[in-house]
C-alpha cells in the first residue's frame, strides 16, 4: 500500500493548542522517510476551501517540538460541509466539499491527515463522504473527543492553569478573599475538573454537576468558620447552576459551531459576595490555557499519535482517527467520534478522589 501514497496533506483544525507541532513533526517526518512528499495546509479547512498550501521538509519541522501554536496556522470558523460566506448582507451556509476534493486532486494529495478536535472530525468525518482518504489526530485541551481517554494539549492546559490556581492561592490568603477561576473546556469539565484537583481548589464546578449558589456559599463560608480565611473555586466555563443555563459570552454566526462561553467566574464571584459578604473577584484565565510549550507527557503523546498517524497511512487504515485507551493507542472510524462529546461521568475517580478530600462541587 505505502507505495501507492506519493503525496500526503497535513492540516491542524479548530483552536489550537500546544503539542500541534509536535505532531507536524512526526508525522512530516516518518512519512518523508517512508519516501512520500508531505504538504502542509494553512490554516486548517480554511487553506482546503482557499486552495493554500505548502510543500514541508525535513528543515521546516526541525526544532518545533518543543514550540506551541502550530506552524501551519489554525481556524476554528471553516468546515467544508458547512462553510459561511456573505450574501446579501447575511452569513449563509455552503456546502463546499466538491471545492475541497478538486482542490485536493490538483494538489495531487493522496490522503490526508487532520488533527483537531470534536469540530474538526465533525468534518473529517464529511469528507471522507465525498471519497477522500483521511487519518485523524485527537487534540484539544478540553479532553472532550469522544472514544479516547486523552487528547494531546489538555495536560499541557491544566499544567498552565494549575500554575495559575497556585499563584491565585497566595494572594487569596493574603487578602482573606474567595477567587473564582474560570478554566475554558466547554461543555466538559475535564480541564476544571482535573486543573482543580491538582491546584487544591476548595470547590469545582463543571458542566456535568449542575451546582446551587447557596451550596457554593455555605461551602465559602465554612472555611472562614474553620480559620481559613480564604476560598478557591475552578469554575469550568460550562458551568451551570442548577435550573439555569450555560453563559453564552459571544455568538459568531460565521461559524458552524457559533457558541463561545464565557462568564461563569463573573456570575459566581458576585453572587457570592452578595450572599456571603466575603470579598470575592473574578480571574478569567482564557486563552493563555491554549499557549506555551507542550508539557513532556504532550510531547510524548503528540509524537506517538503523529507517529501512529503515519501507520495508518503506510497500511491504508483511511477514515480512522488515532485513539488512546487503557493506555493503549489504537485507532476508530472517524464517523464514530463525529458530533459527540466525551463528558465526565459522574462517578468519575477524579470526582471521587475531590470529594474524599472535601472538595465542594456546589451539590
Ligand atoms: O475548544 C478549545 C477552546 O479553547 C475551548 O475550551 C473554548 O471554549 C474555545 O476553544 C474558545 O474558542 P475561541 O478561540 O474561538 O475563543
Amino acid at each position: 500500500m505505502s507505495n501507492k501514497l506519493k503525496r500526503i496533506g497535513i492540516l491542524t483544525g479548530g483552536g489550537d493548542c500546544p503539542g500541534l507541532n509536535a505532531v507536524i513533526r512526526a508525522v512530516t517526518k516518518a512519512a518523508l522517510s517512508g519516501g512520500m512528499e508531505v504538504v502542509g495546509i494553512a490554516d486548517g479547512y480554511l487553506g482546503l476551501i482557499e486552495n493554500r498550501y505548502r510543500p514541508l521538509t525535513f528543515d521546516d519541522v526541525s526544532s518545533i517540538l518543543t514550540q506551541g501554536g502550530t506552524i501551519l496556522g489554525a481556524c476554528n470558523k471553516s468546515n467544508p460541509a458547512r462553510y459561511a460566506v456573505r450574501e446579501d448582507g447575511r452569513w449563509v451556509m455552503r456546502d463546499v466539499r466538491d471545492r475541497v476534493v478538486r482542490h485536493c486532486e490538483q494538489a495531487g494529495l493522496d490522503a490526508l491527515v487532520i488533527i483537531g478536535g470534536d469540530g474538526t472530525m465533525s468534518g473529517a468525518a464529511d469528507l471522507i463522504e465525498r471519497g477522500l482518504n483521511v487519518v485523524g489526530v485527537p487534540k484539544t485541551i478540553d479532553n472532550d473527543l469522544w472514544g479516547t481517554d486523552i487528547t494531546f494539549g489538555h495536560d499541557s492546559a491544566v499544567n498552565t492553569a494549575t500554575d495559575a490556581i497556585d499563584k491565585v492561592h497566595t494572594t487569596a490568603s493574603s487578602h482573606h478573599r474567595v477567587m473564582v477561576v474560570e478554566l475554558m473546556g466547554r461543555y466538559a469539565g475535564w480541564l476544571a475538573l482535573h486543573a482543580g484537583i491538582a491546584g487544591g481548589a476548595d470547590v469545582i464546578l463543571i458542566p456535568e454537576i449542575p451546582f446551587d449558589l447557596e451550596k457554593v456559599a455555605e461551602a465559602c463560608t465554612r472555611r472562614n468558620k474553620h480559620g481559613r480565611g480564604f476560598t478557591i473555586v475552578a469554575a469550568g466555563e460550562g458551568a451551570k447552576p442548577l435550573g439555569g443555563e450555560q453563559i453564552v459570552d459571544r455568538v459568531y454566526e460565521d461559524s458552524p459551531d457559533p457558541i463561545r462561553l464565557g462568564g461563569v467566574a463573573k456570575f459566581v464571584s458576585d453572587r457570592i459576595e452578595q450572599m456571603t459578604r466575603l470579598d470575592s473577584r473574578a480571574i478569567v484565565l482564557g486563552h493563555v490555557q491554549r499557549g506555551g510549550t507542550p508539557t513532556p507527557r504532550d510531547r510524548v503523546l503528540a509524537t506517538q499519535f503523529g507517529y501512529h498517524a503515519y501507520e495508518l497511512l503506510r497500511t491504508g487504515g483511511f477514515g480512522r482517527v488515532v485513539v488512546e485507551t487503557e493506555g493503549r493507542i489504537d485507532s476508530i472510524p472517524i464517523p464514530d467520534v463525529a458530533d459527540k462529546v466525551r463528558t465526565v461521568p459522574p462517578d468519575h475517580i477524579g470526582i471521587q478522589a475531590a470529594r474524599a478530600v472535601k472538595t465542594s462541587f456546589g451539590d
